[in-house]
Formats: structure tokens, sequence, C-alpha cells
């Protein structure tokens, strides 16, 4: 049986159709049983809860384990829950924050969370995926409410990569040999800027879109939570918005190519695939 978590999210829900193709049986661990409807076979269950998770992971011997959010004790919980299940492989998603130098707050999060899954001793696949496209639905609210997007890293450049490229990854991790004890860093192959995305997006919606510098990471924290964000997060994002607009996050890998034995998807074919998002 493998067990996934994030079940709902952007590459949750992507990994359970690309598993669907795979004849792997597949648990989904999800809060709201609503939003598994439908679907595979589900548990309720909350990461924030070990009391509850025994029962998901009952005759589990594989896991695609993602934590959202900051701190460790998600992870903390799911790994404990994985050892008294007696789980066999670990496919856990990290971030590429964690090869920074030095290591930004997104990344010391992830690295840490690694930690908890290697010192369980339960062998693991990491995903280190960059930024992903899928950020871009940030931009909804000014997009809906003026026609704009701001942009909070001038110049600096970064490749998105699509979560169905992760989760196709993911799922070739969970299902074939020779993945236990590597680390995937995965990118899309395009360095763009936020004018080139915005560019793209425009394109695919069929809408003019301006662009709108912000004055300084803060400001871009601000706009995108209005009511204040939690203070590690907004440090954190500032951070990682100066290091973006320093320029220093273009890197892009062939992993996903080497892996899935194809180009990594574009950034214009999601904005294609999810022109009815920004429509509505
Ligand atoms: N965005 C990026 O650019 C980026 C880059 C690198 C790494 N990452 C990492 O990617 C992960 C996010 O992936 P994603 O975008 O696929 O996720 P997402 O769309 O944000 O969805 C989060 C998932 O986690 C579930 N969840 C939230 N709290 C939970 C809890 N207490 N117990 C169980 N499940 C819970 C949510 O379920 P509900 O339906 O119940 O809410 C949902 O399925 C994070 O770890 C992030 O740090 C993101």
């Amino acid at each position: 049986m493998l067990l996934i978590t994030g079940a709902t999210g952007n590459i949750g829900h992507e990994l359970t159709a690309a598993l669907e193709g795979k004849q792997a049986k597949v648990r989904l661990l999800v809060r709201d049983p609503a939003r598994a409807a439908g679907r595979a076979e589900h548990v309720v269950a909350d990461l924030d809860d070990p009391a509850t998770l025994p029962p998901a992971f009952d005759g589990v011997s594989k896991l695609f384990l993602l934590t959202p959010g900051i701190g460790l004790t998600q992870t903390e919980h799911a790994v404990a829950a994985a050892r008294a299940a007696g789980v066999q492989h670990i496919v856990h998603l990290s971030s590429a924050n964690v090869l920074g130098d030095p290591m930004p707050a997104m990344g010391r999060w992830h690295h840490d969370r690694e930690e908890l899954v290697r010192a369980s001793g339960i062998p693991a696949t990491i995903l280190r995926p960059g930024a992903f496209m899928t950020n871009t639905l940030e931009w909804l609210p000014t997009i809906r409410e003026g026609g704009f997007v701001l942009n909070p890293i001038g110049q600096g450049r970064f490749a998105p990569i699509d979560p169905a490229d992760i989760a196709a990854v993911a799922a070739v991790a969970l299902t074939e040999e020779g993945h236990q004890g590597k680390q995937y860093v995965l990118t899309g192959e395009e360095a763009l800027t936020v004018i080139e995305q915005v560019q793209i997006l425009s394109t695919a919606i069929g809408r003019d879109l301006e662009v709108r510098p912000v004055a300084s990471p803060e400001e871009a924290v601000r706009s995108r939570f209005p009511r204040g964000a939690p203070p590690a997060l907004a440090d954190a994002l500032i951070e990682g918005y100066t290091l973006m607009r320093a320029d220093t996050t273009g890197f892009r890998t062939n992993t996903v190519r080497r892996l899935l034995g194809r180009a990594p998807r574009t950034f214009s074919d999601w904005c294609t695939r999810n022109t009815h998002r920004f429509r509505s």
C-alpha cells in the first residue's frame, strides 16, 4: 500500500492521477473526506494530530511525505507513524532552498525535515524542487482586482517547475527500483523573469496584464498578506524575494528530463491548462 500525504494539494492531486496508470494500491491521507470524493481509497487524518495517524499508516509500505507550512512537528509525527507501521520507503518532498549557501530560512526548515527522514533509518528519496508554476495563482487577487501583477523580484529569474512534473518524478520513485538514497533537484528548463511569465500568461488567457514593480520585498509580503503574515514566514519570504531579486536563483537542472525521458512541461503549457482559473 502506498500512502500519499498532501493528497488534495498541487502535487498530491497530480500524483494520485499519475499513479492511476501504474497499478499501485494507493491510499490518500486527507483532513476533509469531501475533498477526496471519487478519488482513491482515503483515510481521514491530520499530521498535526499523531493520534489520528495509525489507521492511515496501517499496512503502508511506501509513503509520499509532503508537509506544508513551517516547522518540524508534522514531519516528526509522520516519521514516527511510518516507523511504527514498518514503512519501507519514503519519497520526501523537500525544496531546492536546502542548497542555498548560506541556506535561507525556507531551506533550513526543509533541511531539518530531511534530517528527520534520514534519521528514521527508512530508505528515502528526497525531491528538492525549485519554485512551482502554481505560485502564479497568488497573482489572482490583483489580476481580478485590476488586471495587474506585482513584481517583487525585478529582473531576477527562476526556472519554475510544473507540480505535475514533480508528481511524475515522485510516481517513478515510488513504483520503480533504484531511487532509494537519491536526492533529485527538480526545476523547469526555462529561466524566466516575472515580466516574461506575465507575458506568457497574458497570451494564454487572452487578456492584457500590467506588471507593477514593488518597491521592496517587505511591500511584496504586505500585499500578499494584507492582514499580516506570521513573522517567521514574513522574514523567510523577504529573504527569498531578496535572493531572487539579486538573480541568484535562476539555476536549472536536467533531472526531470533524465528521469522521465522527456522535457519538463513549459510555463506556457501550464498557463494553457489553467486558463479557466484566471478567467473565472
Ligand atoms: N511553492 C513552491 O514554490 C515550493 C517550492 C519548493 C518546495 N515547496 C514545498 O511544497 C510543499 C507544498 O506542496 P503543494 O503546493 O503540492 O501543497 P499545497 O497545494 O499547498 O497543499 C498542501 C496539502 O497539505 C495538506 N495539509 C495541510 N495541513 C495538513 C495537516 N495538518 N495534515 C495533513 N495534511 C495537511 C493540504 O490538505 P487540505 O486539503 O486538508 O488543506 C493539502 O493537501 C511545501 O512543503 C512547500 O514548502 C514549495
